[in-house]
């Protein structure tokens, strides 16, 4: 069997009552990204084009939100919400339209891999009609229970609240996520009921239904870990414990040394090359790219930059959106950046602020130097040449443009171009007073 094209349909109508938060559950974060931004992700890994998102509460914002993670999103509404088959119910027109297979998505439950939904599409190929996705649990409570054979064909799901006491000792839980032709699960759910415990249209009871016309169904089992569900603000905390534990393990099988792992913050889109070493308490925000053989230093914190090969950031170096540092790069203790363009060999050691600038090749960029790039009104833009001297302590007073290998004399205040291979000094000159100090005392005492 050929495997079908996927689609997917993604709930994400609920209230999320427990997070307590004015915005949305599934608009907070993990690595950086919402949790709805998680599922999207695993679509795109998975190579599904086609989504249907089911909105309810908070649509508008859930729509907004979602249409800038990925523009190709389509939307439905479910209002009231009466469960999780008549959510799925309310994408009719979409599910006729899909020539193949849909998968079931949850909003809430962010860190399903992709290697588990082709293990899914796997049971498909192998002759199930509906692939269930289970985990085994030590503590099963509130979940579903995948009532199986010995075999492991499910015969159905049972709710908790409408198990009994022997079907809730089954150790297999319903993660909710499901795997069918698209075509198949519309004629399922339009026999589904709401006679039970919750009075819900359940999306589950389409096993029992499915095997009475006898559909075969299979149960693929990944680790509980993957299927965490986020309800409340402890779960969040929990789940990106879970996404950073994964995140770090994948960095280090890509050849990334990490000295404590536990310690180190990334975002769900950072990129490290091979070879390069991260000293503990580092903090990656989004976009941040760093090549092959860098040494990232303790305590700093890095969003939007790439950093290209063999660089050495910090320790508690601060760089921001729109950093980049050509290969060879120093950059040391407090100093900040921004919007700015580093060029291979840059030395900016110590205590500086650099931002709206460009800076050539080799430049040394002397200790508490300070682009002066906003006026209360605009910000303006600093261009430094190629091997270039910044005397300490400098200011350069943006618009302001300094030629290759010109010399600032430290403490300047630069306010005006300075032409290449010119010494530009803005000081007071040297005064020195012979005896001053011993004549002041005997004023003072006498
Ligand atoms: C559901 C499953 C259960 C499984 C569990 C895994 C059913 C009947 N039960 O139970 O077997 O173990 O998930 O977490 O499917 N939603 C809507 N509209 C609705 C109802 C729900 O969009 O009308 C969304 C919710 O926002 C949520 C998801 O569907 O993201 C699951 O709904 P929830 O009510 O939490 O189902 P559970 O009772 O947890
Ligand atoms: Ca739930």
């Amino acid at each position: 069997m050929t495997q079908l094209p996927l689609s997917a349909v993604i709930l994400a109508a609920g209230k999320g009552t427990r997070m307590r938060s004015p915005l949305p559950k599934i608009l907070h974060d993990i690595g950086n990204t919402p949790l709805l931004g998680h599922v999207l992700g695993l679509c795109q890994k998975a190579g599904i084009n086609n989504k249907m998102i089911v909105t309810g509460h908070q649509a508008e914002a859930v729509q907004k939100a979602a249409l800038e993670l990925d523009d190709g999103c389509d939307f439905c509404i479910q209002e009231p919400q009466l469960g999780t088959a008549h959510a799925v119910s309310q994408a009719k027109e979409f599910l006729q339209k899909q020539e193949g297979d849909v998968v079931i998505l949850y909003a809430d439950t962010p860190l399903i891999h992709p290697e588990t939904l082709k293990a899914m599409q796997k049971i498909r190929q192998a002759g199930y009609d509906m692939a269930f996705l289970g985990f085994e649990s030590a503590s099963p409570g509130g979940y579903g229970r995948l009532v199986m054979d010995d075999q492991g064909e499910l015969h159905e799901i049972v709710e908790a609240k409408d198990a009994t006491p022997e079907q809730l000792e089954i150790p297999y839980c319903n993660s909710g996520v499901m795997m069918v032709k698209a075509g198949i699960l519309l004629g399922l759910l339009e026999q589904v009921d709401n006679k039970n415990a919750k009075e819900e249209y359940y999306l589950t009871d389409v096993v029992k239904i499915g095997r009475k016309m006898g559909l075969k169904v299979g149960v693929g089992l990944c680790h509980e870990d993957e299927t965490i569900g986020v309800n409340a603000q402890a779960e969040l905390a929990h789940a990106e414990l879970i996404f950073q534990t994964h995140k770090r393990l994948e960095v280090m099988q890509m050849g990334v040394t990490l000295q404590m792992p536990q310690t180190v913050y990334f975002s769900y889109d950072t990129e490290i090359g091979a070879g390069t070493r991260i000293e503990p308490h580092v903090y990656f925000g989004p976009k941040v790219q760093i090549e092959e053989e860098c040494y990232i230093k303790a305590f700093s914190h890095i969003e939007g930059a790439h950093i290209h090969k063999n660089a050495v950031i910090g320790p508690f170096a601060r760089l921001r959106t729109g950093t980049m540092v050509q290969q060879d790069v120093k950059i040391g203790n407090f100093v900040e950046t921004k919007n700015a363009l580093i060029d291979q060999g840059v030395k900016i050691n110590h205590l500086s602020y650099i931002g709206d600038a460009s800076i050539g090749k080799e430049t040394n960029i002397g200790a508490g130097t300070i682009t002066c790039n906003y006026d209360g009104y605009e910000k303006h833009k600093t261009f430094i040449g190629s091997h270039a001297f910044i005397g300490s302590n400098s200011s350069l007073v943006a618009p302001v443009h300094i030629g290759d290998n010109a010399y600032i004399g430290s403490g300047s205040v630069i306010t005006k171009n300075v032409t290449g291979g010119a010494l530009a000094l803005t000081r007071g000159p040297y005064k020195e007073v012979p005896g001053w100090s011993e004549r002041l005392k005997k004023k003072k005492i006498s």
